[in-house]
C-alpha cells in the first residue's frame, strides 16, 4: 500500500477523534507486514492523564488482535501541519517497529517519512539488537 493511500485513511480515522478538552483532531493509519490496516484516533478523557494518542489506539488494537509485525504508519492532525508522534507513542512504536517509517504528512499534500529510530535513536528496550 502506498503512502498516499495509508494517509487517506488516517484522515479518515481522525474523524473519529474523541477530543472535547483540546480539539485537536489526530488519526492514524497503521500497515501490518500481511497488508492490514488498523486505524486509530486520539481519545482524550475529563481525566487528563487519561488520553490515549491516536498512535497507541491503533497499535493496541491490532496487537490486541494478534497483529505485531508492522511496515509503516501514518499520521495525520487537524492543525494541517506535520504531527509529530509524542515520547510515550514513539517508545511503543520502538517495541514493534524501530527501523520502520513514520509517514507524515500536512494539507498541502506534502509528506515526509522518517524511521522511528531517527527520533529515538537511543530507545529503551529489553530486546538485545
Ligand atoms: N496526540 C496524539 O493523538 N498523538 C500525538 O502524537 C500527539 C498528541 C493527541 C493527544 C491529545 O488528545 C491531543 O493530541 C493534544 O495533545
Amino acid at each position: 500500500m502506498d503512502n498516499n493511500e495509508l494517509i487517506k485513511m488516517a484522515h479518515k480515522a481522525k474523524e473519529f477523534a474523541y477530543s472535547p478538552y483540546s480539539n485537536f483532531k489526530v488519526g492514524a493509519a497503521l500497515l501490518t507486514t500481511n497488508g492490514k490496516v488498523f486505524l486509530g484516533c486520539n481519545i482524550e478523557n475529563g481525566s487528563y492523564g487519561a488520553t490515549n494518542c491516536a498512535e497507541r489506539t491503533a497499535i493496541f488494537k491490532a496487537i490486541s488482535e494478534g497483529y505485531t509485525n508492522f511496515e509503516k504508519i501514518a499520521i495525520v492532525s487537524s492543525s494541517g501541519d506535520f504531527t509529530m508522534p509524542c515520547g510515550i507513542c514513539l517508545q511503543v512504536m520502538s517495541e514493534f517497529m524501530l527501523d520502520k517509517d513514520i509517514v507524515l504528512s500536512n494539507d498541502n499534500g506534502d509528506i515526509k517519512v522518517l524511521k522511528v529510530r531517527d527520533f529515538l535513536p537511543h530507545n529503551f528496550s529489553f530486546k538485545k539488537e
